[in-house]
């Protein structure tokens, strides 16, 4: 069976070159992730010789142009989507942001939106905003115990008047995966759509928006390994159903209606390096990708992830779940199917500042709060200034960094 080549992994990413950079255990990737070689050549590339108006048939401006379009074909494949489907907009908030105001004329004054208390603000945000519209909001509210969402209790809420329910694919902190599906369902039975959050999802599992009947879903790629941009997949009737938020000419044009600011060049075009990326690991790990559809070569790749995140994540939820002194938030399931590799906690004993700055003077990279989740730290009753400790891993972790954490914390718990 093939698993995961780590060295190969990490000698993708030139920061484990990096004398300083290479002494932190980076656990807080749910922040943000390293990034590969990939990704900075064609970012080098670009601001080297092509860093102009894109799309006019000068040297330097076809290039940028033709630099663009690669990643506007290849990501859609991220979302097992089309290339009509995707926009790339600034951030996963200002896509949600622009998304509200795109949606908020087809709904009428009383009409009804779910949001959670579980979901960072990102996706929370925008559409209690819509209040000033005169919809109607309501809360879908976590387990104050453990903070995670039930099915049962949304299906109370959802009713004729539902337009929208926003939901996370798995929390920033709970990191549970929530039964996208079966929400999807219950939605648009009642003749809603939904919103779906995997900007916490996207850097573990291959994300396929039809298998999730999902309406809109949005990933965040600076934590795909990736540079600073938001991707956003709209169904076709989501799309049509859109008032136009760009410049008035551009009202037909498909990736402008919901990008209203002039995107990002380079960082769209740098894009393109996360699946160069991907096909790197396919092609060490399985041969040639010739003949092997690249949304294959996706999910295979994504499978090494997986298995390699299961691993690491397994010693860390069963000592943070089963010490007495340790609380975790969310499931306390190993099962990466289950939960993403993300684990937030707080002790009873200490404050989570405290644990963090003993994680930092480890070189540990985490950190303490509520990570813009402040209603759901809330909800599971602590201090959203204090909050709780992060510590999130993607398939570039070592054992040995998540062992460095467990010494910490088990330092601190004897
Ligand atoms: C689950 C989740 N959703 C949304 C966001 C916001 O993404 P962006 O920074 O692209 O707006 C984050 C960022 O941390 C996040 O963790």
């Amino acid at each position: 069976m093939v698993s995961l080549d780590l060295d190969f992994i990490r000698a993708q990413f030139p920061v484990f070159a990096n004398p300083e950079s290479s002494r932190w255990a980076h656990l807080e990737n749910a922040g943000g992730s390293y990034v590969p070689s990939q990704v900075i050549s064609i970012l080098e590339d670009f601001y080297t010789t092509s860093k102009v108006q894109p799309y006019w048939d000068f040297g330097p401006s076809a290039k940028a142009g033709k630099a663009m379009d690669r990643a506007l074909e290849l990501l859609p494949a991220t979302f097992n989507a089309r290339m009509d489907e995707i926009h790339f907009g600034p951030s996963t908030s200002q896509n949600t942001y622009v998304l509200a105001q795109a949606l908020q004329s087809s709904w009428d004054p009383g009409d009804q939106i779910i949001v959670t208390n579980q979901d960072h603000e990102a996706n929370i945000g925008a559409w209690r905003r819509l209040e000033m519209a005169g919809m109607k909001v309501i809360e879908w509210s976590v387990d104050p115990k453990t903070g995670l969402l039930d099915i049962d209790e949304v299906k109370k809420l959802i009713n004729k008047r539902t337009r929208l329910l926003a939901v996370t694919h798995a929390s920033n902190l709970a990191a549970t995966i929530n039964p996208i599906r079966e929400l999807a369902d219950l939605v648009h039975a009642v003749g809603g759509i939904i919103v779906t959050d995997g900007v916490s999802f996207a850097p573990h599992a291959p994300i396929d928006v039809s298998e999730l009947g999902c309406d809109v879903y949005l990933y965040s790629t600076y934590k795909t390994f990736g540079p600073h941009v938001g991707l956003m997949y709209t169904s076709p009737e989501v799309l049509n159903r859109a008032t136009n938020q760009g410049h008035f000419f551009n009202a037909d044009k498909v990736s402008y209606r919901l990008t209203p600011a002039g995107p990002d060049h380079a960082s769209i075009a740098a894009c393109a390096g996360i699946i160069d990326y991907y096909d790197d690991v396919f092609r060490h790990h399985f041969g040639t990708t010739d003949s092997v559809k690249l949304r294959e070569r996706i999910t295979r790749v994504f499978k090494l992830f997986g298995e390699h995140e299961q691993k690491l994540m397994e010693p860390l939820v069963n000592y943070i779940g089963s010490h007495s002194d340790f609380r975790l938030i969310g499931s306390s399931s190993k099962d990466h199917s289950v939960r993403a590799p993300t684990i937030a906690f707080h002790s009873y004993s200490r404050s989570s500042r405290e644990i963090y700055s003993a994680l930092i003077s480890a070189s540990v990279s985490c950190g303490h709060g509520n990570f813009y989740a402040p209603r759901l730290v809330d909800a599971v009753g602590l201090d959203p200034e204090d909050g709780v400790v992060r510590l999130s891993l993607v398939h570039y972790n070592s054992v040995e960094e998540v062992a460095r954490a467990l010494s910490v914390l088990d330092e601190l718990a004897s």
